[in-house]
């Protein structure tokens, strides 16, 4: 029993908050699946559903193809990893780490050579006969690992497992799991908000925000190509340039991004071109990344943008520069915020749903999710990212082009504008 599928699952807590609303998410056979999102958009109530940890207030949850909304946490088969794994203070790391098959009555023997090889690939062998006090944080949570490892459930659950530890040990130990975790071919999901961690460990992310699915698919999928411009930001380590333009099409001729003192032409060859034709005479939301912006020299021909360097920062592996362009920006448009049952927004609508799930008839939603304000316009600098050798000076200024092939573009509301279906 290894695979995952969570069917319309949602979760209000008694009082009413809504923490988790109608996810559809599926883990497949050895996968390494990460929900990745801010702090309190669920993700670590939705863990505690799958564990059995938490009740499902509606939805199903499947473990294997068989429906587990009402199994005990111990028929599961799980084994989670919490944040700061508590261990047992009075035994010694061996002790620790045997427990669980002390508990199942594994053969002596068995127990000894699993725990000496499982210690030795997580690089605790050399603790083993001491207390979990005298650890180091990093040692700490290898223990935890091993502890629910050593076992091997068919499902793991990890929730932040890193968040504790310093960023050097971080990285060691993300590189652990994710070759202990794969050698081993157990389904996997981890919590994390990091965006870096999900990006180099995951097979898929599935990304929250208020206890929604915002988008779900492998790294350079959500990366590239983000559903969502919550997505899109959220996983920008660097910060993202969110801009409003209004789509015109002069005589339809050509598509223009219209960004006001800036207009950017784009080809009808673009597969997203009719598709934005349709926005004709609207805002939409362009996100570019910092390194899709491409410094040039003065007179350059091509899409491209000008302003004046108003400031260079160092990041020691690069330079960013932030370019007074007059250019209208957008804040991330996030989905309404539904969660609180008493007064906030979206009460009205949370109350109903209780009344729906109290009346047995839960999943069904008659209206759509209202429209998310448009983001509040201001004007921003454009953040160009420079590389280890800084181009411009500060108070120069500069021209930038732009590749209109990897904006990414955005309804009002936030959503990708898709090329129509074939
Ligand atoms: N027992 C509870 N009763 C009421 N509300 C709760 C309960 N547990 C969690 N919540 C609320 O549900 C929301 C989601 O919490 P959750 O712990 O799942 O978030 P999270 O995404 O794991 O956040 P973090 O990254 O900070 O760990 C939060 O607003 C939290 O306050
Ligand atoms: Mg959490």
């Amino acid at each position: 029993m290894s695979t995952v599928v969570l069917d319309n699952v949602t979760k209000i807590y008694p009082g009413g908050y809504l923490a988790v609303d109608r996810m559809n998410l599926r883990a497949d056979e050895g996968e390494f699946l990460v929900l990745l999102g801010p702090s309190g958009c669920g993700k670590s109530t939705l863990l505690r559903m799958i564990a059995g940890l938490e009740e499902i207030t509606s939805g199903d949850l499947w473990l294997g193809g068989q429906l587990a909304n009402h199994l005990a946490p111990r028929d599961r088969d799980v084994a989670m990893v919490f944040q700061n794994g508590a261990l047992y203070p009075h035994r010694t790391v061996r002790g620790n780490l045997s427990f669980p098959l002390e508990i199942a009555k594994a053969d002596p023997a068995v127990v000894k050579q699993r725990v000496v090889e499982l210690s030795r690939a997580l690089h605790i062998d050399e603790t083993l006969d001491r207390r979990p006090g005298t650890l180091s944080g990093g040692q700490r949570q290898r223990v935890a690992m091993g502890r629910a490892i050593v076992r091997q459930p068919s499902l793991f659950l990890m929730d932040e497992p890193l968040s504790n530890l310093d960023a050097g040990m971080r990285t060691e130990l993300r590189m652990e799991i994710s070759s202990l975790v794969r050698s081993l071919g157990v389904t996997t999901i981890y919590v994390t908000h990091d965006q870096v961690e999900a990006l180099t460990l995951a097979d898929r992310i599935a990304i929250m925000n208020r206890g929604v699915l915002q988008d779900i698919g492998t790294p350079a999928q959500v990366y590239n190509d983000p559903a969502t411009a919550f997505t899109a930001a959220f996983l920008n380590s660097q910060q993202l340039n969110l801009l409003a333009a209004t789509v015109r099409t002069p005589q339809n001729q050509y598509i223009m991004l219209d960004f006001g003192p800036h207009q950017i032409t784009m080809p009808w060859t673009d597969p997203r071109a009719y598709a934005v034709s349709q926005h004709t005479g609207m805002q939409i939301i362009v996100g570019i990344r910092p390194d899709s912006l491409i410094p040039v020299p003065e007179h350059t021909e091509g899409p491209t943008f000008f302003g004046r360097v108003r400031t260079l920062e160092y990041h020691g592996h690069e330079w960013l520069a932030y370019l007074e362009a007059g250019i209208p920006a957008v804040t991330v448009p996030e989905p309404p915020d539904r969660r609180q049952l008493n007064g906030g927004g979206g009460g009205g609508r949370a109350r109903s749903m209780m009344r729906r799930l109290l009346n047995g008839s839960a999943a069904v939603e008659e209206d759509p999710p209202p429209v998310t304000q448009p983001g509040t316009h201001r004007r921003a600098d454009l953040i160009v990212r420079l590389g280890n050798r800084p181009v411009w000076r500060a108070g120069e200024h500069g021209l930038v082009a732009v590749d209109v092939s990897r904006l990414m573009l955005f309804t009002m509301n936030g959503n990708r504008i898709d090329p129509p279906r074939r």
